[in-house]
């Protein structure tokens, strides 16, 4: 649907997708001005460049990987980003639900889906490989192998692909740890791998995921020298994959080099592929790709005495990802004046409690904003494309995930 240049985004049954529109501007702040209404204390909106994904994509793609790169769903599972992924060269989808497996092939019916939620219901598995032609699965125990072996009876054992996850060591670098959620150790991955390639005649191959938001070269290191360590142990393996936990530039921490950063990482990655002599790797970047494309902007609806603010978003929607992972928040502000949006003094900040707009006591989070942010300013969150409104927004007491409007930058 068009209405004088923007395009609401509906939801179809070809594309669902959270309620967007397309907007044709060119930067943040006309599409700002344009969008922001400061008197109706709209609702919050995310504002995401789609330009910006394209290039993220790319920089992934050309960055010399010998191997494949996923993208992790979790991270923002909204179509018409998963739309730009693809458009930037990426057909291989890390996914955890069959839920997400039906997102992406409802987008890409041929899309490459990695089904590497290590504990999964037979029936989530018969039904992955059963409709979705789903090949590749990830393991962490004996018994994820018995139900695997049970359940794609009908899949040619040739075809089947079988990741068996390493446990990552304690990571306190990274913002979400992973070493008691996923993985098992060396000598019983050693010995399911040992048992895999008995059994099937697909590819046998390892993963690991050293933390989310892990900027800790050392830490992907150890669990690529380990992965080669193993490979060597049970005579090769066909593929390594090296996870996801690329970190983002969260405002207002100082820039990355992320280019750098990921020139290093591929450069241990390739020497490690090698040393296991693995046929490919992969890796499934979630965050990394996504978090920059796009800002939160909310409208703060009050203030109360220095250090509260009353915002119109809330841990139910956009922060339920940063409250449980205790991530604090620093937010731009905004001002109207007669010609559009000012910014705050950005330098001039100070913590707040921000409480959010629904009626639960534990609704608030700590987080940074310029110190004189009131009532009709706008608060602005840059890198708010990951594992926000997206992914991990509930209805709680009635209030829905926030809008998406999409622009581009021109290169
Ligand atoms: C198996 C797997 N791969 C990739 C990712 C993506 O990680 P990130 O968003 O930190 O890149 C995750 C995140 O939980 C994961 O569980």
């Amino acid at each position: 649907m068009k209405h004088e240049g923007i395009e609401i985004l509906t939801d179809d049954a070809h594309c669902p997708m959270l309620p967007g529109i397309v907007h044709p501007g060119k930067d943040l702040l006309t599409i700002m001005n344009q969008m922001v209404d400061t008197r109706a204390h709209q609702n919050p909106m995310y504002l995401c460049d789609e330009s910006n994904l394209v290039k993220r994509v790319q920089l992934f793609l050309r960055s010399g990987f010998s191997g494949e790169v996923a993208y992790a769903v979790k991270a923002n599972p909204n179509a018409r980003v998963l739309r730009m992924i693809h458009r930037g060269g990426i057909n291989r989808f890390d996914v955890a639900s069959l839920p997400e497996i039906e997102t992406v092939v409802r987008v890409y019916p041929d899309a490459h889906i990695m089904f590497n939620n290590p504990w999964k219901t037979p029936h989530e598995i018969a039904q992955a490989s059963e409709i979705h032609g789903v090949t590749h699965f990830t393991v962490q125990t004996e018994l994820e192998i018995r139900k695997i072996l049970g359940h794609t009876k009908a899949l040619p054992r040739s075809l089947l692909e079988i990741a068996v996850r390493l446990q990552a060591p304690r990571n306190q670098k990274a913002l979400v740890d992973f070493h008691d959620h996923f993985g098992a150790p060396k000598e019983a991955v050693i010995e399911m791998i040992r048992r895999l390639k008995k059994e099937i005649e697909g590819k046998v191959g390892i993963s690991v995921h050293a933390g989310s938001q892990n900027s800790d070269i050392k830490s992907y290191q150890t669990a690529l020298e380990t992965m080669a360590d193993i490979s060597k142990a049970v005579g090769g393996v066909d593929f390594l994959n090296i996870g996801g936990g690329f970190p983002v530039e969260y405002y207002p921490n100082p820039p990355l080099g992320f280019g750098a950063f990921l020139r290093n990482i591929v450069t241990i990655a390739n020497r490690a592929k090698e040393r296991a002599r693995a046929d490919t790797m992969y890796m499934e970047p979630g965050r990394s790709i996504v978090a920059e494309s796009t800002c939160l902007v909310i409208p703060v609806v009050g203030r109360t005495g220095n250090d509260l603010l009353h915002i119109r978003d809330s841990v139910y929607q956009s922060f339920f990802s940063a409250r449980l992972h205790r991530f604090e928040p620093c937010f731009r502000a905004f001002r109207k004046g007669k010609h559009g949006f000012n910014e705050l003094p950005p330098d001039k900040r100070k913590k707040f409690v921000a409480r959010g707009r629904t009626c639960d006591a534990a609704d608030f989070l700590e987080v940074q904003a310029p110190e004189g942010t009131r009532e009709g300013d706008v608060l602005l969150l840059p890198s708010a494309g990951a594992y926000s409104g997206a992914s991990c927004s509930t209805t709680f007491n009635g209030f829905t995930a926030p809008q998406w409007i999409y622009y581009n930058t021109p290169s």
